[in-house]
């Protein structure tokens, strides 16, 4: 009887493993969280700065608000986060979780990952929470003619 115990055991935490495993899985299907990163690189957990091209505009500053975020599409089609931290100064990241490449979205000042629940510093892309490790690639930005363009000013 009692040699019976340890396998069950074994079997109760293998199957709790596949369970945990399953969900962790369909928590990335779903496709309405899935940032387009999956599928090119560079790769998310590098925190490597994403590409963008110089001089597209990616929104008009009064739509980010002051100390805020909008998360917008790139000229590539990715995800960018902008944010306002102080009245007219913009900064930019990749919207895609270094993790495992899930969209973020803005919460105040900080970055939310829905797929885990990493945090990331809106200001600075940096990582509050994990379980990502690395920071949100930064994007080059500057204001021009009230939009937020792609790019030094
Ligand atoms: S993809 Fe896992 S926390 Fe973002």
């Amino acid at each position: 009887m009692t040699s019976q115990q340890p396998t069950s055991r074994r079997r109760l935490l293998a199957a709790g493993g596949a369970g945990i495993g399953a969900a962790a899985l369909s928590a990335c299907a779903d496709g309405s969280y899935q940032g387009s990163a999956l599928t090119s690189s560079p790769d998310p957990s590098s925190g490597e700065q994403a590409p963008s091209r110089s001089g597209t505009e990616l929104t008009a500053l009064a739509d980010v608000p002051v100390g805020g975020t909008t998360v917008t599409t790139g000229p590539d089609g990715k995800p960018i986060a902008v944010s306002q931290p102080r009245q007219g100064e913009v900064v930019a990241f990749s919207a895609v979780c270094t993790h495992m490449g899930c969209t973020v979205r803005a919460d105040d000042d900080q970055l939310r990952c829905p797929c885990h629940g990493s945090v990331f510093e809106a200001g600075s892309g940096d990582v509050v929470t994990g379980p990502a490790k690395q920071p949100l690639g930064t994007v080059p930005v500057h204001v021009e003619g009230g939009k937020v363009v792609t790019g030094e000013g």
